[in-house]
């Protein structure tokens, strides 16, 4: 199809992800598009099975997507469609789209020494690389990502949480890649763990000139790190734009009560909660219309019969809801999360 905008690396268009099992068709991801300018870090926020994971495993290719499209610009400056390139394309280029994954306790494997975990994709998609290279670039990055290189022969179950997960940063970045999918990456941690490895994620984002997709539950830790961020509900992409404006500004229902439910230290803080009435639909029987019109307060009678579509609002930002021009949203106060977020660090 057509090219690319020549600012982006990467262009996720149309992506759709079903499951079907014993005749159920789970749709997990619908018609999600969205473009990526290198070096941005793109968080993807929504309510546990609103399809974040698989629109990540989507983009990296771990799962098969059943309908779209991942343009992304090679390093060698090639425009490739990441989900249809062939076998021998693939070889060349999988290292350069790498996933992070949020359990470090399941994603490393226990019976491998540190240094042969950080080693395996060198030898997946370097066959040629002598065995002395790759220990040195496996020791350096290690030693980049802040382990102790006199402990690379220990395995993973002598780590804590927080160094298990800089070895999976350390396994996705040996092999040098562009972009980089976060699943959760930082979740499991204890918090003062988190602003440590947010701090490294951020750091090698520099050094390395990465481009970060940051998928996460937690609005606070998103907002820190991102450039721009995608609300995703339902296996929809509701709301897509830079993340200031997102916070203080949101459009979407869905958007602005998700942003009333993030928790502030500050007491003198006053936000209104706006309850998400009843139960996340189930996505085998998605609700007619908006997907979110059964929660919405804002719901009218052109909301139940028909589905609004991602549109491009004046101010750029991409929203699917009929009313999100008319509708005046509760924003964030990103001071007082800025404040809520040291007090947090701090304990
Ligand atoms: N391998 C699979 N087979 C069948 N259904 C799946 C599979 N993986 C995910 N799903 C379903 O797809 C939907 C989206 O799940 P997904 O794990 O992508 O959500 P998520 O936003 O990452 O949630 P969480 O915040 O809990 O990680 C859910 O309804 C889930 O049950
Ligand atoms: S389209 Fe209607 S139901 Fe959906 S978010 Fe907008 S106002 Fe709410
Ligand atoms: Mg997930």
């Amino acid at each position: 199809m057509s090219e690319m905008n020549k600012e982006n690396i990467l262009e996720v268009r149309h992506v759709h992800k079903r499951f079907t099992s014993k005749g159920i068709t789970v749709k997990a991801v619908t018609d999600v598009s969205f473009e990526v300018k290198p070096g941005e870090t793109i968080g993807i926020v929504g309510e546990s099975g609103c399809g974040k994971t698989t629109l990540g495993r989507c983009i990296v290719r771990a799962y098969e997507a059943s309908e779209g499209e991942v343009w992304y610009r090679t390093e060698a400056g090639e425009e490739v469609d990441f989900l249809k390139v062939d076998r021998k394309k693939m070889k060349s280029i999988r290292k350069e789209i790498q996933m992070i994954f949020q359990d470090p306790y399941s994603s490393l494997d226990p019976r491998m020494t540190v240094l042969d975990i950080i080693k395996e994709p060198l030898k997946a998609n370097y066959p040629d690389m002598s065995k002395e290279e790759m220990d040195q670039r496996a020791k350096d990055m290690a030693v980049k990502v802040g382990l102790n290189p006199m402990y690379l022969m220990r395995y993973p179950h002598a780590f804590s949480g927080g160094q298990r997960q800089r070895i999976g940063i350390a396994r996705a970045l040996v092999v040098r890649p562009q972009i980089i999918v976060c699943d959760e990456a930082v979740s499991a941690l204890d918090v003062s763990i988190q602003a440590q490895v947010i701090n490294l994620l951020r750091d090698l984002q520099k050094e390395f000139g990465l481009t970060y997709l940051f998928i996460s539950h937690d609005l606070s830790v998103v907002e820190h790190i991102s450039d721009k961020v995608g609300v995703m509900y339902l296996g929809q992409m509701v709301e897509f734009c830079e993340t200031e404006k997102l916070y203080s500004q949101p459009m979407h229902p869905y958007t602005e009560a998700l942003l009333s439910a993030v928790p502030v230290a500050d007491p003198t803080y006053k936000m209104e909660r706006i309850p998400l009435q009843g139960e996340i639909p189930n996505p085998a029987n998605p609700p007619s219309g908006c997907f979110f019109h059964e929660r919405c307060r804002y719901c009218t009678e052109k909301c139940v019969t028909e589905a609004p579509h991602l549109k491009t609002m004046p101010d750029g930002r991409l929203c699917a809801c009929h009313r999100a021009e008319e509708l005046n949203l509760q924003g964030f106060d990103l001071k007082a999360m800025a404040e809520s977020s040291k007090n947090k660090n701090a304990v």
